[in-house]
């Protein structure tokens, strides 16, 4: 097609001038041939890199069986994945969706019927400032990011926001407020420019939920699925959430949501209160379901945490002192560069990195550079990204200096 022709495509996304074909662990090739070392992982989902055999023969080996069956029947691997999931969270059951966004809408719904049924008729969810939680419009309305809501008004009510990490703030929020029935968190903010909640503001939360008879409900959409070294980021509290949307690394890049609760959250959901046509399809369990097991057998939270800490270790020891760098935070292999400036241009650049290979590294909340690799990844290659974000982001730092 004539690239002046209008695109046949909405115009959702600023994509960059590449077409990926192909990958292997954690490279990827475009049309052209040229390479890329992937710091990106499709934004924290492709959990075991590209064309892992493992993940590769399950859903070859389930898409010749069955790759939709309907949830007007039982699917077997559901409930399989199901157990694995509260195994692991230690929670008690399992909603399967598609994608992120339909997780923490019925993470949402969950809450207000929660609320319904206790008598309060207008329930409130506390949100936090930079959250990102979808674009539906509920759960952009919970989003915490001017941009993502504009243009969509009126928003779905019920939302408290306050800002993260202060639990005076949460505490002096909703002080006259009866109608409060859950407190809405990720763990590690993602989009909103890798912000962790802290270990003991976290245990606040858990406290001051239990003791008010609210709903703890952690988003690891994005931090979870091994990403930060555990299976769930809020594990480093030592707590357990009432409800847990997931998805994106779950099943390695087939799509796939669910949501996970205990206790009283667990009980919500009666038969007709929420449905999906595709959630929980075979195909997607088998993925998940391989997933997790290569996680397991490989090692790969341990990975993660390794290697992540020595991402951060080089990259903090690369950039240390070069003007306009702030910091390197995060945990395990979900990481952000913070500049002092604007730096968006940056994943642009970095696709040219250098004759041999470019980077797929992405930049959020405009001055901080994402990474989120495979878990997959090992120390040479983690150095090899660090060494090539670490020039990229000194090179770039230098030329806008310049007057
Ligand atoms: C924490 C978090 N929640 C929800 C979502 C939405 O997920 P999806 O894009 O699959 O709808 C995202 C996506 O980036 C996310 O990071």
């Amino acid at each position: 097609m004539n690239d002046l022709a209008p695109s046949p495509l909405m115009n959702t996304y600023a994509n960059l001038p590449v077409y990926l074909s192909h990958g292997e662990g954690v490279w990827l090739w475009d049309e052209g041939g040229r390479k890329y070392l992937d710091g990106l992982a499709g934004i924290a989902v492709n959990t075991l890199g590209h064309n892992h055999p493992r993940l590769v023969a399950a859903i070859t080996d389930q898409a010749k069986r069955i790759i939709h069956s309907s949830n007007i029947y039982k699917v077997r691997y559901q409930e399989q994945l199901a157990a694995k999931l509260c195994a692991l969270s230690g929670m008690d059951n399992v909603f399967f969706c598609n994608s992120g966004l339909e997780a923490n809408e019925a993470a949402l719904k969950i809450a207000r019927k929660f609320g319904h049924d206790k008598g309060i008729e207008a329930p409130e969810i506390v949100v936090y400032d930079d959250a990102f939680h979808g674009r539906s419009l509920a759960t952009l309305s919970a989003t915490g990011n001017a941009k993502v809501q504009k243009g969509f008004a009126p928003l779905v009510p019920g939302f408290v926001r306050v800002p993260m990490n202060d639990l005076a703030a949460l505490e002096a929020a909703t002080a006259q407020r009866k109608n409060v029935v859950a407190v809405f968190i990720e763990a590690i903010q993602g989009e909103g420019g890798i912000n962790a909640a802290q270990i003991e503001y976290l245990r606040a939360l858990r406290a001051l939920c239990d003791a008010r008879g609210w709903l703890l409900m952690i988003d690891e959409v994005q931090c979870g699925m091994g990403r930060t070294g555990k299976w769930f980021a809020h594990q480093w509290a030592g707590i357990v959430p009432d409800v847990m949307p997931l998805a994106k690394g779950l099943a390695s890049g087939v799509p796939v949501g669910a949501v996970v609760a205990r206790g009283a959250a667990a009980r919500v959901f009666g038969p007709g209160n929420h449905g999906t046509t595709f959630g929980g399809n075979p195909l997607a369990m088998r993925a998940a379901l391989e997933t997790l097991a290569v996680i397991e057998d490989d090692g790969l939270l341990q990975n993660a945490g390794k290697v992540g800490a020595h991402l951060a270790a080089t990259l903090r020891s690369r950039l240390g002192g070069i003007a306009g760098f702030e910091e390197v935070r995060g945990r395990g292999l979900m990481l952000g560069v913070v500049l002092d400036r604007p730096c968006t241009p940056l994943a642009l650049s970095a696709l040219g990195y250098c004759d041999d290979y470019g980077l797929l590294i992405n930049v959020t909340q405009e001055r901080v550079v994402r990474l989120l690799p495979a878990l997959v990844m090992n120390e040479d290659e983690a150095l090899l990204l660090a060494e090539g974000v670490a020039r990229l982001v000194t090179d770039f730092l230098l030329a806008d200096a310049k007057p």
